[in-house]
């Protein structure tokens, strides 16, 4: 195997978010797309046979990291518009070997759902990413694609990961032993070219974002409860992709309209309310949350909506395991809300946490040991005792771990912090979330995003 210097790292300590205290948000918000649909817009797009016009795509970090691999593999691919991609699709075996090895920066999402889409093509591929992607776990799309007849390494269960061009897939039967959408999506994505049908049976539900597209592009999918089984097709016919808003972004705001909403409520305009997704909805309302859907539709396959919610009164509750894959993303600011509620919040099952982006149990943790909150760290989760009244927060100076989502959901904290929040490590934000400190400002949080050396004296 040929050796390779280490990817860059991440310039993630280069930037700050000063959270300021402030009480109130009003107003409305349009939160980006989603960052799930648009990457599996983009992969499988270009999978199809003619041109896709794919509209709401987010163009983060993440997904821009799979648009060049797309490109990278010999797919045209325009963007007229930030929002706006069009894919000239190669057809199913139109792809062509990358002249590197493929950097999936940050994205979870890209490498493993790109490890399944590669482990059935004719040519040899190698995956990469930045630091916290080469430490994360990636035997567990390794060994199913194996079972099919793949040929994949990866270094010690971790990236870089080679995939050998040229195998024959067979399709399998494929248990899950953890309910992962990006394990499951991988699978699939390589069913498409298997000898006979490919099926994956989750032990809980996971988002089905691929399931939905491929049925979109003209691909045979049954879902029979926890099973989904792909049909290899001729071909994947494309076609206009509209991607919603991305609910795990909307998620920030939810919150930050549960603890401080003006009297009308805060609007988020154009949410994606995939029922696989919106696990956090439903443990908020039980918290005593008072958010309202409206103007439900279809945005492409996937439910959306208009959600409006108000300042809430939050009691603690036990979340049940079942429910952890439905809100995977969102435990960071659930945690913030848990701090925010009477009595105690307990989340177990959720070791998922561990291997996110960061070790989000720890991650979070540390910061709300910073800002003072009562909680308790568990292997699995962490409970909570939060303060209904009042100041939830102390200022201080905390960590993000270079999380995205740890960022965000401490910016939030500032609507019941005592004192301002310095939140280091910020600059993944832009992986999923580009905008994040204008949205947050516009519906009156005091956040500022600032370099640290330009406030050092000249
Ligand atoms: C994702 C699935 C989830 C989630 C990730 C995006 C996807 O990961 O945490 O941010 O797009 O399929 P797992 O499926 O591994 O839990």
């Amino acid at each position: 195997m040929t050796t390779m210097a280490a990817p860059a790292a991440h310039p993630t300590d280069e930037r700050h978010f000063d959270a300021r205290p402030t009480r109130t948000v009003s107003g409305s918000v349009a939160v980006p797309g989603d960052k799930s649909i648009s990457h599996r817009a983009l992969m499988l797009s270009g999978l199809a046979d003619g041109a896709s016009r794919i509209s709401g795509f987010l163009a983060s970090e993440d997904c821009l990291a799979s648009l060049a691999a797309m490109r990278a593999l010999g797919v045209r691919i325009e963007q007229p518009d930030t929002t706006e991609v069009v894919v000239h699709g190669v057809g199913l075996h139109g792809l062509h070997g990358a002249s590197h090895a493929l950097d999936m920066g940050n994205a979870g999402t890209a490498i493993r759902l790109f490890t399944g889409l590669l482990a059935a093509q004719t040519f040899s591929s190698r995956l990469i990413g930045d630091a916290s992607l080469m430490k994360r776990p990636m035997e567990r799309v390794a060994k199913p694609l194996r079972l099919m007849g793949a040929e994949v390494r990866t270094r010690d269960g971790t990236p870089p990961i080679d995939i050998v061009g040229g195998r024959r897939l067979r399709g399998i039967d494929y248990s899950m032993p953890v309910a992962s959408a990006q394990v499951k999506s991988a699978i699939l994505l390589a069913g498409l070219y298997a000898e006979g049908t490919t099926s994956v049976l989750a032990p809980a539900i996971c988002r089905d974002h691929s399931e939905r597209m491929l049925a979109t592009l003209g691909v045979r999918v049954d879902v029979e409860g926890l099973r989904s089984t792909v049909h290899p097709p001729q071909r994947l016919t494309g076609q206009p992709l509209e991607v919603p808003g991305d609910f795990s972004s909307a998620a920030f705001f939810i919150v930050a309209g549960l603890l401080g909403a003006a009297k009308e409520g805060l609007l988020l305009k154009n949410v994606g309310l995939n029922p696989t997704r919106t696990g956090l909805l439903d443990l908020l309302r039980r918290m005593g949350g008072d958010i309202q859907i409206e103007n439900p539709r279809l945005c492409g396959a996937e439910p959306t909506g208009d959600l409006r919610v108000r300042a809430s009164q939050l009691h603690g509750i036990e979340v049940p395991p079942a429910a952890v894959p439905l809100a995977i993303d969102e435990f960071p600011v659930l945690f913030i809300a848990a701090a925010c509620a009477a009595g105690e919040t307990v989340v177990s099952g959720a070791e998922e946490l561990r291997v996110k982006e960061s070790d989000r149990i720890a991650a979070m943790a540390a910061g709300l040991a910073t800002l003072g909150v009562a909680h308790r760290v568990t292997p699995d989760g962490m409970r909570i005792t939060g303060r209904a009244h009042g100041p939830a927060f102390s200022g201080g100076l905390i960590e993000a771990f270079g999380d995205h989502r740890v960022a965000m959901s401490f910016s939030i904290a500032s609507l019941r912090a005592a004192g301002p929040i310095q939140i280091r490590d910020v600059a993944n934000v832009a992986t999923s979330f580009p905008g994040f400190v204008e949205l947050a400002r516009s519906v009156g949080l005091d956040l500022t995003d600032r370099a640290p050396a330009a406030e050092r004296p000249a």
